[in-house]
C-alpha cells in the first residue's frame, strides 16, 4: 500500500512520481494495470480484506453513513458494515432512530471509509472510500438472519431500546428493562425473536471513488461511475458491469 505524508517534505527535489510517468516508475497507486477488476465492488472487497489484516484498523468495518435531514441539511454517523454483496452494502439498526426516518423521506446516502496504516518505512498512509446511492430496506428473512447471529446483549439492546428517543428518566426504565430481558433469556423464559422495528438497508451504489494516499503527497483517485449509456468522454474509460471509471487530480 502507498502512503499519506504527515509532515510536508522540506526536500527542493521533485518527487519521483512527478518527474517520471507512472508506467515508468515502481510506485504504490491506483494505476489501470493494477486494477483487481474493473467492477469497483471487486476492488472494494480487496481493499476491505487488505484493511482487515491491518493492525492499526481495529474497526475496518466502521464506516461514516450520511443521510439527508428532513430540512434538506446533512446529517451522518458512524455505522458498522455487516455484509457486502454485489448489489452493494449491508448495514442494520432500529428502524424508529433518526436515520431511518431521514432514510424514509429521502432514500439517496453516502459512505465514507477510512483505513490508516504504516508503510514499509514507517510512515503513515490512508485510503478512503467515498460511495454514493440508494439505500433500500432490507428484506425481513434478511433482518432475522441478522438479528439471531447477534450475541444475547446486542438482541437485549436492540429489543430494550428505542434508538434515538429522548431519555427522560435517567435510563431507569431502559435498564430495568434490559435487566428484566436478561433474566427472562438467561432463565429460557424467553427467546429473544427480531422485533418488527429491527432490521437494515443495502446502500445500492452509483458512484464509488477510491483514495490512495502517497508518501509525496501527490495522492491517486478512481471514481467508478454507473451508467446504462456508452460513454464517450476524455479521460473516461469503460470498466465492467455497467461502469465507468476516470481518474481525478488529488
Ligand atoms: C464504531 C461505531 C459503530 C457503530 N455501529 C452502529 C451500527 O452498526 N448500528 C447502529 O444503529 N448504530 C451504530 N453506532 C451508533 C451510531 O453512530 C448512532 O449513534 C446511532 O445509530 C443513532 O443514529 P441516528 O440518531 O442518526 O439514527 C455505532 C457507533 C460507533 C462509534
Amino acid at each position: 500500500m502507498g502512503s499519506l505524508a504527515t509532515e510536508t517534505s522540506t526536500s527542493t527535489d521533485l518527487p519521483a512520481s512527478v518527474s517520471r510517468s507512472d508506467a515508468d516508475i515502481l510506485k504504490y497507486g491506483i494505476l489501470e494495470i493494477d486494477l483487481v477488476s474493473k467492477n469497483p465492488m471487486e476492488l472494494f472487497k480487496a481493499w476491505y480484506t487488505e484493511a482487515q489484516e491491518v493492525p492499526e484498523n481495529t474497526y475496518p468495518q466502521a464506516l461514516t453513513l450520511a443521510t439527508i435531514r428532513k430540512d434538506g441539511g446533512p446529517s451522518a454517523r458512524t455505522v458498522l458494515l455487516r455484509g457486502l454483496d454485489q448489489d452493494g452494502f449491508k448495514m442494520y439498526w432500529d428502524h424508529r432512530s433518526r436515520k431511518t426516518d431521514e432514510i424514509k423521506n429521502d432514500a439517496r446516502g453516502a459512505l465514507v471509509f477510512c483505513w490508516t496504516y504504516k508503510d514499509e518505512t514507517g510512515t503513515a498512509g490512508g485510503r478512503q472510500v467515498r460511495i454514493e446511492g440508494i439505500l433500500e430496506p432490507l428484506t425481513e428473512d434478511d433482518n432475522t438472519d441478522y438479528f439471531n447471529s447477534e450475541p444475547l446483549l446486542a438482541k437485549i439492546r436492540a429489543t430494550a431500546c428505542h434508538q434515538s428517543r429522548v431519555v427522560t428518566d435517567n435510563r431507569k426504565s431502559m435498564l430495568e428493562h434490559i435487566n428484566s430481558l436478561w433474566h427472562k433469556a438467561t432463565s429460557g423464559q424467553q427467546e429473544l425473536t427480531k422485533p418488527d422495528y429491527w432490521g437494515g438497508y443495502r446502500l445500492v451504489p452509483q458512484m464509488i471513488e477510491f483514495y490512495q494516499g502517497q508518501r509525496d503527497t501527490i495522492n491517486d483517485r478512481i471514481r467508478f461511475r454507473k451508467t446504462s449509456e456508452t460513454v464517450d468522454e476524455p479521460g473516461v474509460s469503460m470498466g465492467e458491469d455497467g461502469w465507468v471509471y476516470e481518474k481525478l487530480e488529488p
